[in-house]
Formats: C-alpha cells, structure tokens, sequence
C-alpha cells in the first residue's frame, strides 16, 4: 500500500495512507492527540486514582512509536516506572522513521527515539532507569493475556477502515487482558465501538476529544 509522510496542525509528521485516507495519528495534531487521548486521559487518570509503583501499559499499535516515546518522556519527568509492551504486526521501517520529527518536536532524546526502533521484538530493553519497553511483532488477535496490564492504549486504524479490530472479540481480548480497574483509552467515539466496549463488560465515559473530534471513550474494568 502507498505511503507519504505529511505534516499535521501541530507541525508533527505522520504516516499516510492515500488509499484508505487514513493516518497514523489525526491530521490535526500527532503530538497534541498522543497527549490528549493517551497522556492525559490515559496515564494521568490511572496515576491519579491507582497510584501504582510501577504501571504496566500494553499498546495497540505500536507504528510510529510516537506514543511510547511520549510516554518514556513522561515517565522520567513523574518519576514513575513505566513496564511497556507495543504490540505491531507490520513494523514500520526505519527509512520512514528517519523521516519523523518527534525528537525536534518534543525536544526529547534522539539516543531513545531510535532505541525504541532499533530494539529487537520480542525481548525486554530497560530505554530509560524508569521505562521498559518490549515490542511483541504479533496480530491483535493473536492477544492471550490475562490481568496483565493496567492501562491500555487502544490505537488501531479507524473502525472504517478495519471494522475487524473494534469488535466485541477484539475488547474480550483487551478486557481479560487488564487488571481489575484496568482503563482502556482510545481516541474513537463511534457507538457501535462504545456498544462493543459495553457488551465484554467495560464501563465506559465519553470524554472531550483531542482536537477536531468532539469526543473519545474511556473504558474501565470495573467488575
Ligand atoms: C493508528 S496506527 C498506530 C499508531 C501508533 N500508536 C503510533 O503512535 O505511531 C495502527 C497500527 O496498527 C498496526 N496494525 C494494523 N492491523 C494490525 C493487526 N491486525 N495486528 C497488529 N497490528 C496491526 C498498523 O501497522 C499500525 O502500525
């Protein structure tokens, strides 16, 4: 499939996809949407109400890397430790990579930036004294874990353009996947997606959205 990297509102790049007209990240911001969706409704929610030691965070999506180096960066500035696992069937290749802007954007490590990439799949790396990172190269629907992790960053392509990874079957998985209270973030706010959520036993909350979406969902394990 076709691929361009383009600039969104923001001044962060992102991956495009021409024939599904589709993003990585929202065209409106890549950066301000990680922080919004994920950052802040994500991992300073579960922070602020659970206060975990350590917080173990699986990510649906691991592209570009954005999120998880967003997170790493915060991790450091909170003084939490952060254990990681990115979930990615088809990696994104490093002559894209180099084309992304996030380390100028955030004014971040570039040393971590391209550890998060250049680390092998399916081993632990310490990034950083607090993050941990383990990308797994597998299929969402190859997902097995149980009361695992704490958060979830729910960031696949939209329900447009694969309907197949916002299905009840899908959110089971997610759902058997967390911690009791376990959240799960996603920036998608459709109500069959919502309906999905509910039907495996999510408790869900309709959030302001990040820029140029009205809202996003938060879905807790609550039983
Ligand atoms: C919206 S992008 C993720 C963006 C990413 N979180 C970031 O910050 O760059 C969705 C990702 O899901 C991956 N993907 C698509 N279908 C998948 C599947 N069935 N199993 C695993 N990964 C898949 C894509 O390759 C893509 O990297």
């Amino acid at each position: 499939m076709k691929r361009e990297i383009i600039t969104t509102a923001d001044g962060s790049k992102t991956i495009h996809l021409p024939e599904w007209d589709e993003q990585y990240h929202s065209k409106h911001g890549a950066i301000q949407e990680a922080y919004h969706v994920f950052i802040e409704m994500g991992l300073f929610f579960y922070l602020k109400n659970y206060l975990p030691k350590t917080i173990k965070i699986l990510e649906i999506g691991f592209g570009t890397g954005l999120n998880t180096f967003i997170t790493q960066i915060e991790a450091k500035k909170l003084n939490i430790t952060v254990d990681y696992t990115g979930v990615e069937a088809y990696p994104v290749v490093f002559s894209e990579i180099e084309k992304l802007n996030y380390v100028t954007q955030l004014n971040a490590s570039e040393k971590h930036f391209k550890m998060l990439h250049t680390s092998d799949w399916g081993k632990q790396i310490e990034v950083s004294r607090n993050f941990a990172l383990t990308k797994r190269k597998q299929f969402f629907s190859e997902i097995e874990d149980k009361n695992a992790f704490h958060l979830i960053y729910f960031d696949a392509f939209g329900a447009r353009v694969q309907p197949e990874l916002w299905t009840e079957a899908i959110f089971q998985k997610m759902y058997d996947a967390l911690t009791q209270y376990g959240v799960l973030v996603t920036y998608s706010a459709k109500g069959s997606v919502r309906r999905a959520m509910q039907t495996v036993g999510f408790t869900i909350e309709r959030l302001p959205g990040p820029p140029g979406k009205r809202e996003m969902l938060r879905a807790v394990k609550s039983e």
